[in-house]
């Protein structure tokens, strides 16, 4: 990786403001609900609090667009924290900046941890607001940034403040996570496929673009195959179409060619929007008007997971069906043991963040992947070739 680590920084004694990403889902008693993210930041947290820093711990939660909102508070995430650090001290504030924050950040020990009130409590923080990232600086003697699931938002916390600092640093998740997605970019050992999913092709065009040169194969499931079907003529009966993509369609039909872009040649289709609907599979020629395409067909599994099977390189996102409806996520749960499978063999694999995500976590595969992205739209941001405020900011070697 070409930027500062919190290797490349003296930290003891200091005080170290890490801007992390722990935007995690809470169950409705208000408990966190998937700590993915949390124990994603352990290793830079536990690096630092030994290395004797005082940790000074900033994220947002949710999106509060700048009111206090009590179900965001980050209260239940620091007792979280305290519980996967084995009962040490996490000390939490109910504010994020002003003289009674910096006092407290002040009192603090070295090794200690403190992590402050949802950042978002404030509007200043998407504003990217100067006065606030500068007060959010006037908290720490050193910047960290671990938080890559918001790399791609350019707000005070991950933008603004790194104007305060003479060096702003990654931290190990930072890290990780842009050296697996710029592998794929820049030197993905072949055969290199990616399979895309999801409900729009329009969320997946820059990514496909970004991505048609570098893959031998990509193969494209979920919502979005629909739209590839109706621009090639097919009957789509009740599939979800995005009718002013159909040129697009085309055109990527065109530019890539079958022996490259891979789409489903058979699909489960049901009769209405629901787990319980009566279902079929069929050849994508043969869907019947009051249908509509629910997942990927037993066929195609097999050819995507054949394909999986050769790869020495795979980056997947998207679900391959209406993965959260149990009976039409058999597509999706079936390629993420593929990609299991595969890394078993060798194959780098690398998952990017949302639905994707949980496939492999509910399959129990995560310790089988590369790399499970914790950034959903960072990491396509990542992949489709764009700058993220919060990498760009970092300094360079
Ligand atoms: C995410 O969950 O993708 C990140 O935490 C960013 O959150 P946001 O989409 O609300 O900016």
């Amino acid at each position: 990786m070409q930027k500062k680590t919190v290797r490349d920084i003296q930290v003891k004694g200091k005080r170290v403001l890490v801007r992390v990403d722990f935007n995690v889902p809470l169950s409705d008693a208000g408990s966190v609900a998937d700590d993915k993210r949390i124990r994603a930041a352990l290793p830079t947290i536990k690096y630092l609090y030994e290395g004797g820093a005082r940790v000074v711990l900033i994220t947002h939660l949710g999106r509060p667009k700048g009111e206090r909102i009590p179900s965001l508070s980050l209260a239940p995430v620091a007792e979280h924290l305290r519980h996967l650090l084995g009962g040490r001290t996490v000390h939490f504030i109910d504010e994020t900046i002003g003289e009674r924050v910096e006092k407290r950040v002040e009192a603090l020990a070295e090794g200690d941890i403190i992590l402050l009130e949802n950042v978002r409590f404030h509007s200043e923080e998407t504003a990217n607001d100067p006065a606030f990232a500068e007060a959010l600086a006037r908290l720490g003697d050193c910047y960290v940034n671990d938080a890559f699931g918001t790399a791609h938002r350019a707000h005070a916390s991950t933008a603004g403040i790194t104007s305060y600092f003479d060096e702003n640093v990654a931290g190990f998740l930072m890290e990780k996570e842009i050296d697996y997605l710029s592998r794929l970019l820049d030197k993905a050992e072949s055969p290199f496929v990616a399979v895309l999913g999801g409900a729009k092709i329009s969320g997946k065009i820059d990514v496909i673009r970004n991505l048609e040169s570098r893959v031998d194969r990509l193969m494209v499931g979920g919502g979005m195959i629909g739209t590839f079907f109706q621009a090639m003529g097919l009957e789509i009966g009740d599939s979800l179409v995005e009718p002013d993509r159909l040129d697009v369609a085309r055109d990527i039909l065109g530019d890539l060619g079958e022996d490259k872009l891979l789409l489903p040649t058979d699909v489960v289709i049901a009769s209405a929007f629901e787990n319980s609907a009566a279902t079929q599979v069929v050849a994508v020629d043969a869907i019947e008007k009051g249908w509509r395409i629910m997942d990927i067909g037993p066929a195609t599994v097999e050819r995507f997971s054949a394909e999986i099977q050769a790869a020495r390189t795979l980056f997947w996102n998207g679900p391959m069906g209406v993965f959260e409806m149990p009976n039409f996520g058999i597509g999706t749960r079936a390629l993420a043991e593929s990609a299991a499978r595969a890394t078993d063999k060798g194959a780098v694999t690398v998952i990017g963040g949302g639905d994707t995500a949980r496939a492999i976590r509910e399959g129990d595969f995560e310790d089988r992947i590369s790399h499970v992205s914790t950034g959903g739209g960072a990491s396509l941001e990542f992949i489709e070739g764009r700058e993220l405020p919060g990498v760009a900011s970092l300094t360079d070697i």
